[in-house]
Parts: C-alpha cells; structure tokens; sequence
C-alpha cells in the first residue's frame, strides 16, 4: 500500500503521524495519512484534547440551524448561539495567537413564515465578543434549488436564497495573511493594459489611477465573493461512497472555499483544523497543500467515506497553481 493510502487505524494503536506535538494527546484517530489524522467523535471534547495556541487555521462549517432537522442533528435557530458557545471556546483556545478561524454557515427561515431568522446575525455578534471579525465573505451558489418552495416557487413572493456567509475570525487584528498567495489570472482587459501600457488618469470616481497601476504583480486581487456551484455529482469521493454502498455525505462545501483560506493564511507546514469535518474536504485539501491537518466528526459513516478522498489525493499531490474561486473579474 503507498505511504499516501489513508490508514484506519486498529483500537489501541496510536499511530498519528500527522504532526508530533499538538495531536499527542488526543485518543486514537479514525485513520490517518502521510499529514493528517482524522478522529471520530464530538469535538468540544476532542478540542478538548488539544493543547492551547497549537492550531494554525480552523477552516469549519458547522450543522447549520434548521426548522426541520438534516439527518446530522442539526439545531434549532432558539438555540443556536447558546450550543454553539462552548465550541466557540474550545477554537479560541486552541488557535496560535496569529492564527485564523474560518466559519461558513448558511441562513434559516421563521417557521411558517416568509421571512429569515436571525440566528447567523446573534451567532456572528456572539464569536465576536472573543474574535476579531477580519473580514466577512460570500458564497454565491446559482445552482441552488428555489428553497422554501411555499415562498418561492408556489406562491412566487420570494426569491432563491443564494448567497452564504464565510466569516473570517481572528484573534489579532493582524493575523497571519498574505492575499499574494490567492492571486487570480487578470482579466483579458488587464492583460491589454499589462502589454499596451496605461495612461495615469483621474477616474470618474475622482480617484487618482497612478502610473504604478500598469505594474505587473502576477495575479489580481480577489474580491471577498466567490460564485461556486456545488454542483458536483460525479467526483472521485462520491464515485467510490456509491461503489462502496458508503453513505455520500449530504452538505458537503466546494472545496474551493478550503483551498482559498489554507493558501491566504498558512505555509506550508502548518496545522489546519476541522471540528466539524463531515466528508472531511478541508484535511483533503490541507494534505494537497502540504499542511498537516486533524479532523473531528461525529458520525463514523462519513469518516469512512471521507477515507476515499486521500486514495485519490497519490496522483495529485501539492496542486501547484490556486484552484479558480469562480469571483468575478
Ligand atoms: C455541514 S457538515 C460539514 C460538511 C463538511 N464541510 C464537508 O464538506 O463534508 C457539519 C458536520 O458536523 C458534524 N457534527 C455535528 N456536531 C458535531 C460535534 N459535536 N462534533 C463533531 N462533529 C459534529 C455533523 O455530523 C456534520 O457532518
């Protein structure tokens, strides 16, 4: 078997081998790779397990607050903030002192309502009390089904709800980052002005446009938005859990949204976290990327699916150029 196939790992044998110190304390992974080691279980206990300020980056999506519950045990928008707390905690605790923490959620409506519940807004206020809000972004997915179809596809009054949140926490206001390393390709009219030079002129807006504005810096600078479908139904995990009769997990995020914020605020070498793993995406993408990474999950079912992401990372191991991030030019 090749040095990159996951590991499941037998009872009693501690063999992590993802990163010696940080990990040493926590109990026997689910399975292991060559940077990585996944555990199953609740994470504020596991969390527990980690020592403090030993994390780089937590990239995350937790359950989001639903009225009717997905099969993972989703909670109820009333008790959101006050479940949510002791994790918020736990990530403080854990994360190194210019480290980042990385929270996509998605947005809930008032039962039998057409209008939207507010738990995100108290959620984002709560992390806030202990967290630097670096910055916010947002996950525009046009695919997204016309969802509540009372509301929207039935009585017409209301629109796709297609945006989510991916909030970007901090425990400095200086947090390790360097936006150099998420680049994209200019836009063909940037690559014209690039080749044909440009004129400093005043813009409309009243902005001076300098001559340093027809500098070549290698890529441009990424907006805060990325459009994404999550529209995969073909991929490699989702191939092997429907060969295997392995359950697919149901809210899996596009790793695009991982591959952004592991290249903006690691290097290589450093350890990524995600409490709430599901297929585990972040830990594939973080061993893509050369960081060492853990992973907790609660459900063993999705952890063993998550196992399939790591056979097929052999063949394409450190992707050397940013994946695309779908923002506009
Ligand atoms: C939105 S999903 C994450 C999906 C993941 N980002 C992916 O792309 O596959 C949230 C996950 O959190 C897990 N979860 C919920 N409560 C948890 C807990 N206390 N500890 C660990 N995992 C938990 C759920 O089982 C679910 O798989």
């Amino acid at each position: 078997m090749s040095k990159k196939h996951p590991q499941r790992t037998e009872d009693n044998q501690a063999n992590v081998t993802a990163s010696d110190k940080p990990l040493d304390h926590l109990p026997t992974p689910f399975y292991t790779t060559e940077l990585g080691a996944a555990h199953q279980g609740d994470s504020r206990r596991l969390m527990s397990a980690l020592p403090d300020e030993s994390v780089d980056l937590i990239v995350t999506s937790p359950p989001f607050a639903l009225q009717r519950k997905k099969q993972y045990g989703n909670v109820a928008p009333e008790e959101y903030v006050e479940w949510f707390r002791p994790f918020r905690d736990e990530m403080l605790r854990v994360l190194s002192p210019t480290g980042s923490c990385v929270i996509h959620i998605g947005t809930s409506w008032n039962k039998g309502s057409p209008t939207k519940n507010l738990y995100h807004y108290r959620l984002i206020l709560d992390l806030c009390e202990r967290f630097w809000l670096a910055q916010e972004f947002f996950w525009v997915n046009p695919s997204r089904l016309p969802s509540p179809a009372e509301w929207v596809t039935v009585r017409r009054i209301r629109v796709k709800d297609a945006v989510e949140y991916v909030w970007w926490l901090s425990k400095t206001e200086y947090p390790e980052a360097d936006n150099r390393r998420v680049l994209k390709p200019y836009s063909n009219a940037m690559k014209d002005l690039l080749k044909n030079g440009y004129t400093p002129k005043l813009r409309p807006s009243g902005h001076d446009i300098s001559d340093k504005f027809g500098k070549d810096h290698g890529g441009a600078i990424p907006p805060n938005l990325f459009t994404i479908s999550n529209t995969d139904s073909n991929g490699y995990y989702l191939r092997r859990c429907r060969e295997t009769g392995v359950a697919v997990h149901p809210a899996r995020y596009p790793s695009q949204i991982p591959d952004f914020f592991v290249r903006f605020l690691t290097t290589e070498g450093a350890l990524v976290l995600d409490p709430f793993a599901g297929s585990n995406v972040t830990g594939e993408v973080a061993e893509s990327l050369g960081r060492h990474w853990v992973a907790f999950e609660l459900h063993e079912e999705y952890l063993a699916g998550s196992m399939f992401r790591f056979e097929r990372l052999q063949h394409k191991l450190f992707r050397e150029s940013p994946a695309e991030y779908g923002a506009p030019q």
